[in-house]
């Protein structure tokens, strides 16, 4: 019923031929899997590239970022419509390094998905707590705050659009992945808010994939759980084995 999205954000990495030669290696992978959806999340300036190493494959492409204003006096800003152009079927919104490093708050995420899907792409939505907010058992509090703040005023048709990515900060970049019971938990929590807040059958339908440290060596059990339906992939994302050995265990 929900299809599995495998997701590579490849954050601030890579030049134009490694871009290439990862591209058509995952293509490759992809020629020969089944049922999930594989998604590449470039930076900026290798769209173009990874697009055309794409070619006609069922491969997606993403932007890790966007900005919410339709055109103008943006210095350095990037607008949905022109991902779009570029190629773009999905955006990933909230990214916990964009709210630590570059001011984001709930409030710009909500305009920034708002931008994406008013130019038809897909927003991939982040949230998920920080070892401080896990230790001191704010987590649920978190989430609920950043989900219902993302979701606030979207009709329920909007949110069934949307891809919910939960990321504990904790477990970004750090070798430490959340067990798959931890990351259930946290997957059922966010569908049963959605549940009680937008629409049950919205819950239902809705993807939630998980972030943080997530390899080829634990893909397999997280990937089991009930609510987990596919993952976002950093560090791993950037090795065409591993990555395809994700994509395996997803299909
Ligand atoms: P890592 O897989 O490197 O932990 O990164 C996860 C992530 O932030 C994906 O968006």
């Amino acid at each position: 019923m929900r299809t599995p999205l495998i997701a590579g954000n490849w954050k601030m990495n890579l030049l134009r031929a490694e871009a290439s030669a990862l591209t058509e290696a995952i293509v490759t992978t992809t020629s020969q899997t089944n049922g999930v959806e594989v998604l590449l999340c470039p930076p900026f300036v290798l769209l173009d590239t990874v697009r055309a190493a794409i070619g006609d494959s069922d491969v997606e492409l993403g932007a890790q970022h966007l900005y919410s204003e339709p055109s103008g006096a943006y210095t350095g800003e990037i607008s949905a419509t022109m991902l779009v152009d570029a190629g773009c079927k999905f955006v990933v919104i909230g990214h916990s390094e964009r709210r630590q490093f570059f001011g984001e708050t709930d409030a710009s995420v909500r305009h920034k998905i708002k931008a994406a899907l008013d130019a038809g792409l897909t927003p991939v939505v982040c949230v998920g707590e920080t070892l401080e907010e896990r230790e001191d058992g704010s987590t649920p509090k978190v989430i609920e705050r950043q989900v219902s703040v993302a979701l606030e005023r979207f009709k329920p048709e909007e949110v069934a659009k949307m891809v919910i990515a939960y990321e504990p900060v904790w477990a970004i970049g750090t070798g430490k992945t959340a067990t798959p019971e931890t990351a259930q938990e946290v997957h059922a929590f966010i569908r049963n808010l959605i549940s009680k807040s937008v629409d049950k059958q919205v819950a239902k339908g809705i993807r939630i994939i998980y972030g943080g440290s997530m390899k080829a060596a634990n893909a397999d059990e997280l990937l089991a759980q009930t609510d987990i339906d596919g993952g976002l992939i950093g560090g791993a994302s950037l090795k065409a084995e591993e990555f395809s050995a994700i994509i395996k265990a997803a299909s």
